[in-house]
């Protein structure tokens, strides 16, 4: 038996379209140019190519992007006054702040500085808990583009067992919420679980973010399952070049799971289509429109 490959490449792009679509309506009809500022501190090169993406894709979806790029020895009151900046610029209608920050400065407090309601990135306390409360809320864009994922292959996630693996604010912590609003019943993993495997295996659903490279081994499947590959990693080959690899070990997964996303072209796709999608909603929010259709 070979597995389904859920292609995020494809699955994105229809959402990206989706997007443009609605934004070209919310344009023509009432005059809203939604716009998402990014700010980058620093020179981490994995998150000058995240946020080059963004600013593309942000274009192509006849929205309006903003960069701001700030050295890494920016101290903390510049970087709050910059946020303090775009919560009252009526252009923007997302805020981003690309993480990890540099050391030195207090995401915590960075984050929590952000106008919840331009907050497209789902993680100001306001929205994390509204989004544990039930609420309607901004959510995280990865989670969002993983259920997104599940989803192309089971319209109805209710009554599933998902197993999430990891336990971040940016991943697993509202991957687990955004399950639970579907009516899956949810196991959260991470470093201390005892025997993962056998909780793996029980599991209809199977979310791996943990950040190491092939852990979760063929065996820890169950036949038939959908895995839902978060983790990126670079590493080393014979050849003495590098490639990507997931959280899953894929080639082993491919014989038992049902369905499966590759690394790259699986959940990396949709993390920022999903960002214009928060971006849009965003923007309708604070403008008094009804929720778009996407
Ligand atoms: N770094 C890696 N992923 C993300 C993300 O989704 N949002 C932000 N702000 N930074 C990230």
């Amino acid at each position: 038996m070979t597995a389904q490959i859920i292609d995020g490449k494809v699955i994105a792009a229809e959402l990206r379209a989706r997007v443009a679509d609605e934004v070209a309506r919310v344009k023509r009809d009432h005059g809203l140019t939604p716009g998402l500022a990014v700010v980058l501190v620093g020179s981490d090169p994995a998150s000058e190519v995240y946020v080059r993406s963004k600013h593309t894709q942000t274009q192509a979806a006849g929205m309006a992007s903003f960069e701001h790029k700030l050295p890494a020895d920016v101290g903390q009151d510049e970087l709050l006054a910059l946020i303090g900046k775009l919560n009252a610029d009526p252009a923007v209608h997302g805020i981003l702040v690309q993480l990890p920050l540099p050391k030195g400065l207090d995401t915590e407090r960075v984050i929590a500085a952000i106008d919840p309601a331009k907050d497209v990135d789902g993680l100001h306390p306001n929205n994390a808990g509204r989004l544990a409360g039930g609420l309607p809320a901004l959510s995280p864009c990865t989670p969002l583009g993983c259920i997104i994922l599940t989803k192309s292959v089971h319209p109805s996630l209710a009554g599933m067992n998902a197993i999430v693996i990891g336990r971040s604010n940016l991943v697993g912590r509202p991957l687990v919420q955004l399950l639970l609003n579907e009516n899956a019943t949810v196991t959260i993993a991470h470093s201390r679980s005892r025997d993962l495997p056998a909780l793996c295996r029980q599991a209809d659903l199977v979310y791996a973010a943990v950040g190491k490279a092939e852990m979760v081994r063929g065996d820890w499947i169950k036949p038939g399952a959908t895995v839902i590959d978060v983790g990126i990693t670079r590493i080393p080959t014979a050849e003495g070049k590098t490639r990507l690899v997931g959280d899953v070990a894929f080639d082993e997964a491919m014989k038992v799971a049902g369905a499966v996303t590759p690394v790259p072209g699986g959940v990396g796709q949709m993390t920022v289509a999903c960002l214009l999608v928060n971006t849009l909603r965003a923007a309708c929010a604070i403008k008094g429109l009804s929720a778009p259709a996407v």
